[in-house]
Formats: C-alpha cells, sequence, structure tokens
C-alpha cells in the first residue's frame, strides 16, 4: 500500500487555484476581490457562494458549506482526501509520487481494508452456505423461494444464509487466514464475558448492505422463526466503515436505473427493493426501516432531483413520515407519493402483479407530494375549525420550504382550490414563513462572521478535562481551590468555559493566518538577535505560563500548526525561495535588456538599473512575506484530519476575510501590519481570561465557605488573601491591556 509522497500533496495543493476549481462546477462572477456564484450545495436563486482567490477557500453565506480545492471536492463529489488529491493532480497534469505508508497510516488503512475484507469473505461465505450445504437449501433457500425471489437477484443482491450454529462463520474466517480483531470490528461477531467468540448471525437469510462504490459495509439477517421472541432483524453496529446514516439499502444496484429514468423511488424494507427489481422496476432503494436522514437525501441528489415516496396503506405509517418529507422538499427535490391498494406493500404489490402492471400502476397513481398531505390530514378534520386552520398552516410551511417559486405558486393556486382559501391569503401566509425563515438564516449568517460563535458546520468546541488539569496545574496559576477541594478534578463552568474559548479562538486565528509572519525579533545574553515569528512568540508566551488551550479542537488545531512550523515549513520556504529567485533573476535580466534597448547615457543606464534592481528584490521580499502570511493556513484548510479542516476553515472565515462588503478589504492590510500589537494583546487577553477565571474560582469558594460554619476562619482567611493576590495582579494586566502593548522582552 502506497500513498501520495508529501512533496507531492505539497504541489498539488500549491497549484490547485479555488477558482479555477470551484469554475468546474460553478458559474462564477466577479465581485470585487471575489468570485461569487449560486450555491452548489443547496439550491438557490440569488448567488451566496463566495469564492477567495487570494485566500484560497470559498464558502456558501447562506448553507456555510465550502473550503479548501480539496475540501469542496471532498464535500461536493464524496470523494475522500486522498481522491480529491488525484483529481487535482489529473486536473494540473501533476506526476504523483508515491511514498511508503507510516505505521500509523498503515495500521488505520489496514483496518478499513481488513474490515471490508473480512466483510466480503462473510458476504461470500452466507452466500455458499445459502447454495451449497444442505441447511441452507432446506432453509434458506427454500424461505426465498417461498417468497418468489429469483436466482437472478439472489445474485445480484448477493443474498445469503447463516447457518444455526455459534461459531460456523468464525471458524472459516479465522481457518480462511482474517483475524479475531476485525471479525469483532465489523460486528459480525461478538465476545462474551468469558472470552469466547460467537456469531452474530445465526439461523437467519443475510441481506448484505453495499455502499456506493460496491463494498460491502453491512449484514441484514432476518429471522425465519415465526414467533414473536427473537428479533426480527439483526444488523451490523455502525462501525468505521458502517454509518447507517449515509447509506440506502439498494443503491449500489439502483443507480444506473436511477440515472437512466431520472427517478428514484423509495420505499422501506430490503424485500422491497428485491421484489421491485424482480418485477423490472429498479430504480428503488430502501431506508432501511429508519426515517429518511439528510445525508441519505444528498445521496439521492447526486443522482436525481425526482423520488417517489411508497407508502403502506397504513394511515398511522403515513402520518409519521409526512414529517420526514419537508427535508426533502427543502432539499429541492421535487416529491411524489404513491400509496397501494390496502393491505398491500411494495413486496406483496410486485410479487402479485406483472411488470407491466406494476409500472402502469406506478405511473397513474404518483401524486404529488402537497396535494397528497393535504387531502390525508383533511380527511381526520371534519368540521372542527381549529383543526382545520392546523392542517391549513401546516401545509403552508410546506409549501414555504420549496426553493423554486414557481413551484410554490402552482401548489399555492392548486391548495386555494382545494382548501377553499384565497389565493392571496395562502400567499402571504407562504410569505410570511419564507420571511421568518430568512430572517433565522440571517441571524444565523451574522453568526457565523460573529467571531464568538463557530459554523454550524463545526461542533462547538468542548473543554477537554484533561486540559483543564494541565492548565489548572500551571505554576503561578495553579488552582486556588482550597484544601478542603485539593483532590477534586478542576472544572471549569460554562461561563468560564465561554469565556477562555473566545480568546483561545482569538490566539489560534493570528497564528493560523500569520503565523510564520517575522512578528519581533528575540536576543539573548550574549547579545545574539534572530527573527521571532508569530507562532514562535506565541509558542514562547504560553510555555513561559504553561498555558494550554482547554478546547480540544482548538489545542488540536493549535499542534497541528506547530508541528507543521516544525516540520515541513524549513523545506517549504526555501523551496518556495528558491523559486522566487529563478523569477527575481529573470525580471532583472529582462529588465536590463529593456532599459538597454531604450539607450541613453551612463549615467541615466546606472540609475535606471539600480532602481530596477530594487523594484525586483521588493518583489522577492513581498513573494517571500505573501508565501509565509498564511502558509500554515493553507496547510490546515487541506488537512487530511477532518475535524482540523473544518475548524481551520472556520477561522480563516470568519469576520473580515470572505466578507460580502469587500472595502472590509482594507482591515486585512491593517491587522497585518498591526501584529507587533495585536498578537501580544491576544495572549495577554487570553491570560487575562485564565486570571480572570481563577478570581471567579476562588470567589465562589469564599461564598461557599462562607456559608458553611465548620469552615475554619483560618481557611477563609487564607482563600481572601489568595482572592487579594489575584486581584492586585488582574490589576497589573489591566493597566498592561489599558497601555498600548509592546512586547514586553527581556
Ligand atoms: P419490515 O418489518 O417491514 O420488514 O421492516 P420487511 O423488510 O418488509 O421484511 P419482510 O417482508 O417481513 O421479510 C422494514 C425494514 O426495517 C428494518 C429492515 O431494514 C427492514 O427491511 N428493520 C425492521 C430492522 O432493521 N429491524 C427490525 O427488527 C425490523
Ligand atoms: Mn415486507
Amino acid at each position: 500500500m502506497r500513498r501520495i509522497s508529501r512533496e507531492t500533496v505539497q504541489r498539488i495543493l500549491d497549484a490547485a487555484d479555488i477558482v479555477d476549481v470551484v469554475s468546474d462546477f460553478v458559474t462564477l462572477k466577479r465581485r470585487g476581490a471575489n468570485y461569487i456564484g449560486l450555491c452548489p450545495f443547496h439550491n438557490e436563486r440569488t448567488p451566496s457562494f463566495s469564492v477567495s482567490k487570494s485566500k484560497g477557500i470559498c464558502k456558501c453565506f447562506s448553507c456555510g458549506k465550502g473550503g479548501s480545492p480539496v475540501n469542496f471536492l471532498m464535500e461536493l463529489e464524496q470523494m475522500n482526501y486522498n481522491e480529491a488529491l488525484r483529481y487535482l493532480a489529473k486536473k494540473y497534469n501533476i506526476e504523483i509520487e508515491e511514498r511508503e505508508l507510516t505505521d500509523k497510516e498503515r495500521q488505520e488503512e489496514t483496518e478499513r481494508e481488513s474490515m471490508l475484507a473480512v466483510n466480503r469473505f462473510a458476504m461470500e461465505h452466507f452466500e455458499r452456505m445459502l447454495n451449497d450445504t444442505a441447511d441452507g437449501r432446506d432453509i434458506g433457500l427454500a424461505y426465498f423461494r417461498e417468497r418468489g425471489v429469483n436466482d437472478a437477484m439472489l445474485k445480484r443482491f448477493r443474498l445469503g444464509y447463516a447457518l444455526e450454529a455459534n461459531d460456523d462463520l468464525f471458524k472459516a474466517a479465522t481457518s480462511a487466514g482474517f483475524s479475531e480483531q476485525f471479525l469483532v470490528a465489523t460486528g459480525l461477531c461478538n465476545r462474551n464475558d468469558r472470552g469466547r467468540v460467537y456469531d452474530r448471525f445465526r439461523g437467519r437469510v443475510i441481506y448484505p448492505v453495499l455502499s456506493i462504490s460496491g463494498n460491502v459495509v453491512a449484514f441484514g439477517g432476518r429471522t425465519l422463526r415465526k414467533d414473536k421472541e427473537v428479533a426480527k432483524y439483526v444488523n451490523s453496529p455502525e462501525s468505521v466503515i458502517y454509518s447507517k446514516r449515509r447509506e440506502l439499502y439498494g443503491l449500489y444496484q439502483a443507480r444506473q436505473a436511477i440515472v437512466k429514468q431520472n427517478k428514484c423511488i423509495l420505499v422501506e424494507g430490503y424485500m422491497d427493493v428485491i421484489s421491485m427489481h424482480q418485477s423490472g422496476v429498479e430504480n428503488v432503494v430502501a431506508s432501511s426501516g429508519t426515517s429518511l436522514t439528510e445525508e441519505q437525501v444528498r445521496l439521492i441528489h447526486r443522482f436525481t432531483e425526482n423520488i417517489t415516496v411508497i407508502y403502506d396503506s397504513d394511515p398511522a405509517g403515513i402520518k409519521a413520515s409526512l414529517r420526514g418529507i419537508d427535508m426533502l422538499l427543502a432539499e429541492g427535490m421535487k416529491v411524489k407519493v404513491l400509496s397501494l391498494p390496502d393491505g398491500d406493500d411494495p413486496d406483496s404489490f410486485a410479487q402479485s402483479h406483472s411488470s407491466t402492471q406494476v409500472e402502469e400502476y406506478l405511473s397513474r397513481n404518483e401524486t404529488d407530494f402537497i396535494m397528497f398531505k393535504t387531502r390525508i390530514l383533511l380527511k381526520d378534520v371534519g368540521d372542527d375549525p381549529i383543526a382545520r386552520a392546523r392542517v391549513i398552516t401546516d401545509i403552508v410551511r410546506s409549501i414555504s420550504v420549496i426553493p423554486d417559486s414557481i413551484t410554490r405558486s402552482v401548489y399555492i393556486s392548486e391548495c386555494s382550490n382545494t382548501l377553499g382559501i384565497s389565493d392571496k391569503v395562502l400567499t402571504l401566509q407562504v410569505k410570511k414563513f419564507m420571511d421568518e425563515a430568512a430572517l433565522k438564516q440571517r441571524q444565523q449568517n451574522t453568526r457565523t462572521q460573529n467571531l464568538e460563535k463557530l459554523e454550524d458546520s463545526v461542533a462547538p468546541p468542548v473543554p477537554d478535562p484533561e486540559l483543564v488539569k494541565q492548565l489548572s496545574g500551571t505554576p503561578g496559576m495553579e488552582d486556588a481551590g482550597t484544601s478542603r477541594d485539593s483532590g477534586d478534578a478542576p472544572s471549569v463552568n460554562r461561563d468560564d468555559a465561554r469565556l477562555l474559548e473566545k480568546l483561545e479562538r482569538e490566539v489560534l486565528r493570528y497564528v493560523l493566518k500569520y503565523g510564520m509572519l517575522q512578528l519581533t525579533e528575540a536576543c539573548d545574553e550574549e547579545g545574539n538577535v534572530w527573527p521571532l515569528s508569530v507562532i514562535e512568540y506565541v509558542d514562547e508566551e504560553l510555555r513561559s505560563d504553561a498555558i494550554v488551550f482547554i478546547h480540544k479542537a482548538y489545542s488540536d488545531a493549535y499542534s497541528a500548526a506547530l508541528k507543521i512550523a516544525r516540520a515541513t515549513w524549513g523545506e517549504d520556504i526555501a523551496a518556495h525561495r528558491r523559486m522566487l529567485e529563478v523569477r527575481k533573476e529573470r525580471s532583472f535580466r529582462e529588465g536590463l535588456d529593456a532599459i538597454r534597448a531604450e539607450g541613453g547615457d551612463v549615467g541615466a543606464l546606472e540609475a535606471k538599473e539600480i532602481a530596477l534592481r530594487e523594484r525586483v528584490e521588493s518583489e522577492y521580499a513581498r513573494g517571500v512575506d505573501e508565501y509565509s502570511a498564511n502558509y500554515i493556513e493553507r496547510q490546515l484548510v487541506s488537512s487530511p484530519d477532518d475535524s482540523i479542516r473544518a475548524l481551520a476553515t472556520s477561522l480563516v472565515s470568519d469576520r473580515y476575510v470572505l466578507s460580502k462588503v469587500h472595502t472590509k478589504y482594507s482591515h486585512v492590510e491593517t491587522e497585518q501590519e498591526r501584529l507587533e500589537e495585536l498578537v501580544p494583546r491576544a495572549i495577554y487577553e487570553l491570560k487575562d481570561g485564565i486570571l480572570e477565571c481563577r478570581i471567579r474560582r476562588i470567589r465562589r469558594d469564599i461564598a461557599a465557605a462562607a456559608s458553611d460554619p465548620s469552615t475554619p476562619t483560618e481557611t477563609i482567611r487564607e482563600l481572601m488573601t489568595r482572592n487579594m493576590e489575584l486581584d492586585r495582579l488582574k490589576a497589573q494586566f489591566a493597566k498592561y491591556l489599558g497601555d498600548r502593548i509592546i512586547a514586553p522582552r527581556k
């Protein structure tokens, strides 16, 4: 197994131009410093998808999606990290050099691949048991026959049978060389308390679940017993390779038919999919008994925007699933529904009708979802005016989530007929809901741009108890707990966490945006002077007070930044300098030629030459600065680690960066020019915040001690003294922060 070499990855990331990459999928128009277009991640009519060439990232202001070229491809095309890199390499004609995997990578890669491999073995084993054993044939195969499944479907859906034995699969797999570890990781086997390993699937027919790329990610096993004692289905557990929310049963077999017919039919169960296929209707998938998730909808949306949901005729079931359908509408899908004749499910219906009958029934009885919903809901209402009003509101709400305005107005006029309410009233209602939703969206957007909050796509950071403990152990900043509770694990309350979150985020933002720029100079006792970059400065400051970020997401991103600064920076900047030097020499030579061609006396020539030299030197310096400035951020927004990449993207798009108001661009410059003042300030504000948390904590302790009559006066006095010390320190910080801060270097 091999991996793209680091140098190649770097070359690919350097070559990938965000405008270029996005343009392959979205029509972009220039708007000031940025480009703008219709968001490919959701349906919209006015463009809110913004692309910043200079930052190398894109972002939708409405749905929040986007990121670096790699991230964009991963989200839009559902590629994994490596696929995205290979896509870009191909686009930019970059030859891929590969390297051996590190041990850790090999282990992770091996884990996934081993799990898939053991699943594939199991699938084939279950197939063999179904066809080649007496029990398999008499029990499993007989069952499928009874249900009318033909040979072609058995093969197509890779159906199988698990023998009624404790460890049949376990024995077969281990003797074929598969290790117990992966049998357990996939959930094919379990280990009980006494250390015995036994099979999950026993005496059941097996439906393998294939991912869209054809990997076997899970199994469903149906019991053949009629009694209610055992679960009807046993399914594979969630694992590294299986997330229930992201898979649809039958999609692998249905995808071509879905594209060809530009429509996807959604049913509930394994057998429904198989029977429909058998009757010639192949564009069918099942959500496997749970309500449809957004991930599944998006999966379908990649192939078509038309979806037909088939219901059993059970009214309770219908009502329950109506709710889920608004989500389909909001995703911009065109939704139809179909109910089957009383007592039928897709399986029985397909079995009892010829394929032409099935197709005919489908095309005749598909009803538009909104009309269907109106009919179903109105049926129960009768004359009750309040219930009726509730139904109308419910339907209007469904209409209001439809992104397309023409579709909306068609519905409004149809519903106006069915409900006997004027067009105008309905339109007003719809508009009201849309305004409400838009307001909510706007609030969310401001929130996205607001420094205090993270965007929705990134989970809010949480304090990590381990890190809190480390911070509390900080010398000079030690937790001011009383002796009474000194044994307790230190903790932060919500307010404290929120305060520190803001401050940590700001420091991290400077590190990502400007990390490799020179901030100041450091010198030692012998008077040696050397340049200190932003990240080195921050690191020294944090270390000298043993400060750690208590939010795991931040501390992880910060460690990743440090690692980049130490490991790859030197090599990369050297390579970049060499490139800039070549360019510098070339423009110098070309400039010289031009000057000589112009002619003139020697004095004038010399002056021009000096001006030229200055110009190319300053271009060179600017090139180095530009490369250094967002080096860390460029690396992290393309990090292979999903959570670091998401966090980095959200930090980079904070505030000014992709602001729609590009006049704010001037602020970016100012910020970079004022780093010498701003970075130390951010550090001191963080230290001040930590101090503040300690003061709050000690005040809480004092209050608690004072209200407990058994507390010795001595203890209270100690606490008060400690409180005073902290207050004094805090006052010093306030003075620092009040004055213009200059890095107080020795
Ligand atoms: P059904 O109970 O309708 O089963 O559940 P079915 O697939 O139609 O089975 P047959 O026709 O009796 O053979 C619908 C789907 O819900 C999931 C399965 O994916 C099933 O296909 N399910 C149901 C479970 O995962 N576990 C259960 O216990 C029941
Ligand atoms: Mn069924």
